[in-house]
């Protein structure tokens, strides 16, 4: 009976919500939202390894050469503020939430994070990251469903067509070329997809959400219902 009172005061179960899919979908404006309505923590795990990046260029790294970043891979502090309404990002205590965006970094990020050491390190900063969410993480990249978090409660696959996935793009960079942002995303795209070491990759038990046609809100809608009815047990 003391255990029954317990569980129904200490409100539901963690969850934890891997949300993948490629570049453009609308990930981190989903996973944000999602979290902070549900109440949970959010982790942005492509500014972790835009962070390493960022770290790896200023520090002079030959990015050109996997045994050079595999060598440095374990070097920088990288800690991020999983508060879905202020997330954070630091790279040996630096503020790096803006560097982290530039094309430079965004240019780079691929060949930095198909390094197996690199991912190796980040994997375990993130699962880490997930198991101290004491209400829940929603947890959002690449490969989160298939490698990072095997066992998340719940696993989101979004896709959008390239041509709304490019549109969406040059709108963030505020009125980039939208054919420019279309060759470079499908460039980035199909790096991250054919890479050794866990690949973009749908895992076998996500729910696919085609967002091409739907507006944000619609796919915010969707997912926390996806999340409510897994809590209750549907
Ligand atoms: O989501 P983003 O565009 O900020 O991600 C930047 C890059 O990081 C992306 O091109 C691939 C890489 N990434 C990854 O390899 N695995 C993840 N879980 C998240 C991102």
């Amino acid at each position: 009976m003391e255990s029954v009172e317990k569980t129904a005061a200490a409100g539901p179960a963690p969850v934890i919500v891997a949300i993948d899919g490629p570049s453009g979908t609308g990930k981190s404006s989903t996973s944000k939202a999602v979290a902070a309505q549900l109440g949970l923590s959010y982790l942005d795990t492509g500014a972790q390894y835009r962070a390493i990046t960022w770290w790896m260029v200023h520090t002079g790294i030959d990015l050109t050469d996997p045994s050079a970043i595999a060598a440095a891979a374990g070097k920088p502090e990288i800690v991020s503020g999983t508060d879905p309404s202020a997330p954070t990002i630091t790279v040996d205590g630096t503020d790096v939430a803006g560097p982290i965006r530039t094309g430079e970094v965004t240019s780079k990020v691929s060949a930095v994070s198909a390094v197996p050491e690199v991912r190796a390190r980040i994997t375990e900063l993130q699962r880490s990251i997930a198991a101290a969410a004491q209400d829940g993480i929603v947890v959002e990249g690449r490969d989160i469903g298939t490698t990072v978090l095997p066992d998340a409660d719940l696993k989101i696959f979004l896709t959008a067509s390239p041509e709304a996935r490019a549109a969406r793009r040059s709108g963030e960079l505020k009125g980039a070329d939208v054919s420019a942002t279309r060759e470079a995303l499908i460039k980035r795209d199909a790096a991250d997809s054919s890479r050794k070491t866990s690949p973009l990759a749908k895992a076998g038990d996500a729910v696919e959400v085609d967002t091409t046609e739907l507006t944000l809100q619609q796919v915010i809608e969707c997912v926390v219902t996806l999340v409510e009815e897994k809590r209750a047990g549907k």
